[in-house]
Parts: structure tokens; sequence; C-alpha cells
């Protein structure tokens, strides 16, 4: 699939984000507007009654299920002159057809439940394909995986592999003793923008967490952020391309969720019908796969080492009427910091983009300043 340009998409979100945080800017617990009326040309049955933050999102899954950028559709999107709301391109027309058959599909045949979505089809193609590549059949089998994970005979309950991770961290005991952390390291994947980055994670116990990637010898590249604290959700990217917006709907309940795991002694209560599945690889480990939900059908994947029992992989996933919008953290080289295990490598994947981290420093109950886990 085609991977998108970090800028191109930065500068597509830039006005939206700053219409957003514009319009957003009433008081954090108002209701948001939905897309319907929030957007000028937002019709469809099912994208309209969205949180603007999901109808993004839902945007980004659209894009990805093509194999697109947002101006395969949106004319002049990455440039000053686009335009999101003209329906000149045949393509967002037919996309628009597009949402309204999926959703009657799902009516009519499966309940209403989300059982097929763009990917469905169109697996990163325009124009879906139609038959089977004879050297599939006989080649390497279909390894995708389903979303939702069902339970797997033989397999360790779900409690067992969750206590084995907070044990070989350092204990409930030890984790429980985490009041703040501030994480620093160096982030590889805004190259295309220049300079080196510093990447930043502040958290304070039990559900604050700021993200924030910065160039700390090129100020004028601006900053990235991610921020929950406790209430309010943000995204933030460099001043000129992507603005600022306010987390709403499904985007607000995976921020909280993040929050609450940086804390790994509470990761059992985070989410609930925990579930084990089939046994897989993940980035070379051998890898248990726990999920567990939260209201609203966010679901919480986890890979963990069967061995050493660190988790390796995280995905959250919350849906939408065209299919998931699935983030994804990778965490490798765990180390130790006075008793307790810390990943020294992390990584961010989400649908418009993604980077690495190196981690040089993990500090502690030292104090957090505020302003690092709220509004950027
Ligand atoms: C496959 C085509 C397609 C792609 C790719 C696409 N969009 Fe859209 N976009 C649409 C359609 C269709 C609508 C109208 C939806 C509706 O009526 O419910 C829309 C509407 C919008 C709107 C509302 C504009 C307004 O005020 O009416 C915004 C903003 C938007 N898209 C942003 C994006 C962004 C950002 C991307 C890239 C991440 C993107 N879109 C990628 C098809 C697309
Ligand atoms: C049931 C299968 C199916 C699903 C689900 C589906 N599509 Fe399609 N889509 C097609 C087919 C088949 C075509 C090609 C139609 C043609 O060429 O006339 C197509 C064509 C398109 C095109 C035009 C591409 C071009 O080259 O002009 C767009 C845009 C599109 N789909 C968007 C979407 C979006 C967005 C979704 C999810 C909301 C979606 N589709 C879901 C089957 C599907």
């Amino acid at each position: 699939m085609k991977q998108w340009s970090i800028p191109l998409i930065f500068a597509a979100a830039g006005t939206i984000g700053a219409a957003l945080a514009t319009a957003q800017s009433r008081p954090a617990a108002a209701n948001p507007p939905t897309s319907g009326e929030f957007f000028k040309n937002v019709t469809t049955s099912t994208l309209k009654g969205l949180t603007p933050s999901d109808f993004l999102g839902a945007m980004g899954v659209m894009t990805a299920a093509l194999g697109y950028d947002c101006s395969n559709c949106h004319p002049g999107a990455g440039t000053d002159k686009m335009d999101w709301v003209t329906d000149s391109n045949p393509k967002k027309r037919t996309a628009r057809k597009m949402v309204e058959m999926v959703a009657s599909i799902n009516r009519q045949n499966f309940a209403g439940a989300q059982m097929v979505t763009c990917w469905t089809c169109h697996h990163g193609l325009d124009q879906p394909t139609t038959s089977i590549a004879l050297d599939k059949l006989y080649g390497e089998p279909n390894d995708e995986k389903q979303d939702v994970v069902v339970r797997a005979e033989g397999e360790p309950p779900a409690e067992q592999i969750l206590d084995q991770y907070v044990e070989a961290l350092g204990g409930t005991q030890k984790l429980a003793g985490i009041q703040s952390l501030i994480v620093t390291g160096t982030s590889k994947g805004y190259e295309s923008l220049g300079g080196s980055a510093r990447f930043q994670i502040f958290a304070q116990a039990p559900d604050r967490r700021g993200m924030w990637i910065n160039y700390p010898e090129r100020p004028d590249r601006g900053i990235s952020a991610w921020t929950y604290d406790g209430k309010t959700g943000w995204i933030s990217s460099p001043r000129g391309y992507l603005g600022q917006y306010q987390l709403t709907g499904n985007d607000l309940a995976g921020a909280k969720l993040d929050s609450v795991l940086t804390f790994p002694a509470k990761i059992k209560t985070a989410l609930s019908n925990w579930r084990v599945g089939p046994e897989d690889i993940v980035q070379g480990h051998d890898v248990y796969v726990v999920q567990g939900s939260a209201p609203g059908g966010l679901l919480g994947t986890f890979y963990f080492d069967t061995k050493t029992h660190f988790l390796v992989r995280y995905v959250r996933q919350t849906p939408s009427p065209v299919g998931r919008i699935t983030i994804q953290q990778d965490y490798d080289d765990y180390r130790d910091v006075n008793g307790i295990k810390f990943p020294f490598l992390y990584s961010f994947l989400w649908l418009d983009g993604r980077f690495t981290a190196e981690i040089s420093d993990v500090k502690v109950n030292v104090p957090v300043e505020p302003a690092k886990l709220t509004k950027p």
C-alpha cells in the first residue's frame, strides 16, 4: 500500500486543524458538533453524525483502504489551494456513494454490524481486483488478521499473561509506586522535515499523558504533540502544516486508554472482556495475543513475548462507519531503571504517519509541568 507522505498529510490537515481548533475553543464539556453541522458539505447518512475528529479518522481509513492520499479526492490537498468542500472530483462523488453502499450492505446483510468496510474490497487499490492470481493460490497463505480476536484453545488465561507482564516489569508494588514519568529520546520519521527531533513523554498517574516531538535547533519547525489531561485530548503538529485540534468521540476514548496504560499496573482494569487468541509472531518475537474491549467498540490488542513476557506491540482500534481507525505502538529494548523495566525503543504508527523513537533517559517520580499534559 502506498505510504502517505508526511509533509503532504500535515499540509492537508493544516487548514482543518485550524478550523477545528477555532470551533472547539468552546468549553471542553460542551457537546461537540456533529460533522454534518461542523463541515460545509458532509451529507452521508453514516459520516454526518460523527464528531469532527472521528470524521477525520474515517477520512484516514478511506484514504488508506484505497492507497490514496487526500489529494486523490480533494483538489489541491497538500497545497495552499486545497478545497475540501467541492465535489468537483468524480472520485469524491464515487466515494460518497460507496459510503452509503457500505452502510446498506452492512444493514441488509449483517444486522448493521460493521462487517464490510472499504478495505474489504479495495485492499489498497482504487480498482478492486476480481480474481485471485494463481501464484497467490499456490504461494504463502494469506496472513491478514481479524480485528476481533477469537478465543483459542490451549492458551493461558488472559489474567495470567497480564500478571506475568506486570511481574516482568518489576511487579505490582513497584509499578504502583510510579506517580510520574519523563521519558526523553530522539525520534526518526520526520527526516523529510529536516533536523533531528527530540521526543518526550510526560505522564502523571493515573491517566494524564503528553507525547511531544520538537526540534531543539530548529524551533521554527514547531512541535507535534498528543496530549490527554484526564478530561480533554489534543493533537497538534508543526506550525504551518498541521494545526491543532481537540479530540472528540472515540478518538478521545483512545487517548484516555493510552494514558491509563502508561501506568501498566492498571492494565487489567483498563479494558474488559479479555480474551486470548492463537499465538503469533511479531517483530521476530513469539507472542501471546490478548485483547480487551471498552464501551463504544474500542479494541485494545496486546502482543506479549511468550518468554520475556514484555509487551511487544499494542494496537488500539476505534470503530468508524467505513472501517476501524487503527493506531499501533511497538516496544523493544527493555532496560532496567531503578528496578523497573522500560522499553528504550518505541514506534508509533497511525493512519497518516509513523515514527520511531530511541529513548536515552527515563525519569520516575520527578515533577511534571502540567502544561506538558494538556492543550499544546
Ligand atoms: C476516497 C475519496 C476521499 C479521500 C481519499 C479523502 N476524502 Fe475527505 N471527503 C470525501 C467525501 C466523500 C467527503 C464527503 C463525506 C460526506 O458527505 O459524508 C469528504 C469530506 C471531507 C471533508 C469535509 C469538507 C467540508 O467542509 O464539507 C474534509 C475536511 C475532508 N474530507 C478531509 C479529508 C482529509 C484530511 C483526507 C486525507 C486524510 C481526505 N479527506 C481524504 C472523500 C475523500
Ligand atoms: C463491495 C465492494 C466494495 C466496497 C465495500 C467498497 N468499494 Fe469502492 N469500488 C468497488 C468497485 C468494484 C469499484 C470499481 C467500480 C468501477 O470501476 O466502476 C470501486 C470504486 C471506487 C472508487 C473509484 C475509484 C476510481 O478509480 O475512480 C472510489 C473512490 C471508491 N470505490 C471508494 C470507496 C470507499 C471510500 C469505500 C468505503 C466507504 C469503498 N469504496 C468500498 C467496490 C467496493
